[in-house]
């Protein structure tokens, strides 16, 4: 008997079955998304030139590069925000665990579940604080009735926004602070269960104290969460990512673990931009 379960547990299938369910993401891609040569105009403007890169599961990585230099189109293209922007043109893809974003079976609204976003201004809607934790996940069906308590007091914690909101959770969100209207908008976000946040700028409307807060957050929410932010504030960049990429013009110019690019930048555009020479 303990021979045929010795042989049974030995025969491949079974261990890798086994293994499989230890580690959900064995047989998964090691790269939750990966970016390949896109390029991608507005009308007759190209905007990005051959993009390519890969994040992988679990890591911050940092997007940093002077204004105008495409951040903010190139994340919004991962989700797929850009879609419907008038004269919108790509080449290139940008896969999801191995599949299209623009797959003809990939449906727009679970992309956007599986790939949150966070913008540079706080955007709560205007309903009740609690009610806006739990927008996403009433739309998507996730939960219902006094599950949505629950969701939503989870999530507040998880954000460090419980005690200052939980008397006041049928309130107006809009009375609270530009900080905690951000980590209000990151429990929302989180609420629907993403792989992947998407960070415009999360911080650069916030106080010093709510900055930490953030980064704090954004550091606790890895390994479970692949994070890309994008930043001006190469401190932070530091601070909370693993590796960065840097932008110029449209192009990706430099992309190396956080820091051997900001220690020993190989381009003289990166050297530039991370010793403060240009804006
Ligand atoms: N809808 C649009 N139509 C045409 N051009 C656009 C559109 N959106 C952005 N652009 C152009 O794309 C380029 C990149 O803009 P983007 O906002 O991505 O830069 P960024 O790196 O995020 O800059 P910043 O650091 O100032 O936020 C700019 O030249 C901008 O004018
Ligand atoms: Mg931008």
């Amino acid at each position: 008997m303990v021979d045929e379960v010795m042989r049974s547990t030995q025969r491949p299938e079974v261990i890798d079955a086994t293994l499989a369910a230890l580690d959900p993401d064995r047989d998964r891609p090691p790269s939750v998304m990966e970016v390949d040569s896109l390029t991608l105009r507005f009308g007759e403007k190209t905007i990005l030139s051959d993009v390519s890169v890969a994040f992988p599961r679990g890591t911050v990585t940092a997007l940093i590069g002077p204004t105008g230099s495409g951040k903010s189109t190139f994340l919004r293209t991962l989700n797929r925000m850009n879609d419907r922007v008038s004269g919108f043109r790509h080449d290139g893809d940008v896969t999801l665990d191995g599949v299209s974003v623009w797959a003809p079976h990939q449906d727009l609204l679970s992309v956007r579940r599986r790939v949150g976003m966070l913008f540079q201004r706080p955007n709560p809607f205007p309903m009740s604080i609690r009610d806006n934790v739990v927008a996403g996940v009433k739309a998507h069906g996730i939960a219902k009735g006094r599950q949505l308590d629950v969701v939503a007091e989870t999530r507040l914690r998880e954000v460090g926004l419980w005690d200052a909101v939980k008397d006041r959770l049928g309130e107006s969100p809009f009375r609270l602070s530009g900080g905690q209207q951000q980590l209000l908008c990151l429990a929302r976000a989180l609420a629907v269960g993403p792989e992947m946040l998407l960070l415009d700028e999360p911080t650069s409307s916030l106080d010093p104290g709510s900055t930490e807060s953030v980064e704090n957050l954004m550091r606790q929410l890895t390994p479970a969460l692949t994070l890309i932010v994008v930043t001006h504030n190469l401190g932070q960049a530091r601070r909370v990512s693993q590796s960065t990429i840097l932008f110029y013009d449209g192009r990706l110019i430099e992309h190396g673990a956080t820091s051997e690019l900001f220690d020993a930048p190989r381009d003289p555009r990166t050297q530039r931009y991370v010793n403060g020479l240009m804006g």
